[in-house]
């Protein structure tokens, strides 16, 4: 009984692996196209180029951080910093190999600074080092050859429908 079932075993073993194999060979294509579908996705996703980052982040907050500061209105001060903290972050995330993502850390100290001035509720050290904040801007303007870009600490409020 026992040599009869180890017979059977034996003749059974080869053809489990094979119907085995045959299954994780088409396991294997199943993952491939999803893969590669995937890939597809991912190659064709929307990437913000550093451009639009700049115009729809990084300028819109640069801004509105200077009026929440000069209201002393910390709370949105520190809001508006965030965002534009975080416009910062995608350029280093989503443009890794390039220029801008290098030269961005040049804007970090003069951004911990306001983070500071903004901490500790201080109306003028907000003021001097917004003015630094933005010098920064075009120094990385000009390091990147947009020197025809030029930030300017703003006089006007073009978010007219915003309450600072
Ligand atoms: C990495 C260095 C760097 C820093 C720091 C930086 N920028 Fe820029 N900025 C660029 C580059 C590069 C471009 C041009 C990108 C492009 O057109 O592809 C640009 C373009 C711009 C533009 C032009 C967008 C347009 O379409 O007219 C504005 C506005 C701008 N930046 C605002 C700012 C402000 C405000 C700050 C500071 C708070 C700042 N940038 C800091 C690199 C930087």
């Amino acid at each position: 009984m026992k040599r009869l079932s180890l017979l059977l075993l034996s003749l059974a073993l080869p053809f489990s692996l094979m119907i085995g194999c045959e299954q994780s060979g088409s396991k294997n294509a199943d993952l491939q196209a999803r893969v590669d579908s995937l890939q597809n996705k991912l190659d064709s996703a929307y990437v913000p180029g550093t451009g639009a980052i700049m115009n729809t982040i990084v300028q819109p907050h640069h801004l509105k951080l200077w009026f929440a500061g000069q209201n002393k209105n910390w709370a949105l001060a520190e809001y508006e910093r965030q965002e534009l903290m975080g416009g910062f972050e995608k350029i280093q995330t989503l443009h890794k190999n390039k220029p801008a993502a290098t030269a961005v850390a040049m804007i970090f100290p003069a951004m911990d600074a306001i983070e500071k001035a903004i901490r500790e509720k201080d109306g003028n050290a907000f003021k001097s080092n917004f003015v630094v904040l933005t010098n920064t801007c075009n120094t990385c303007h000009q390091a990147l050859k947009y020197e025809f870009n030029v930030i300017k600490v703003p006089v006007t409020n073009s978010f007219d429908d915003q309450r600072f």
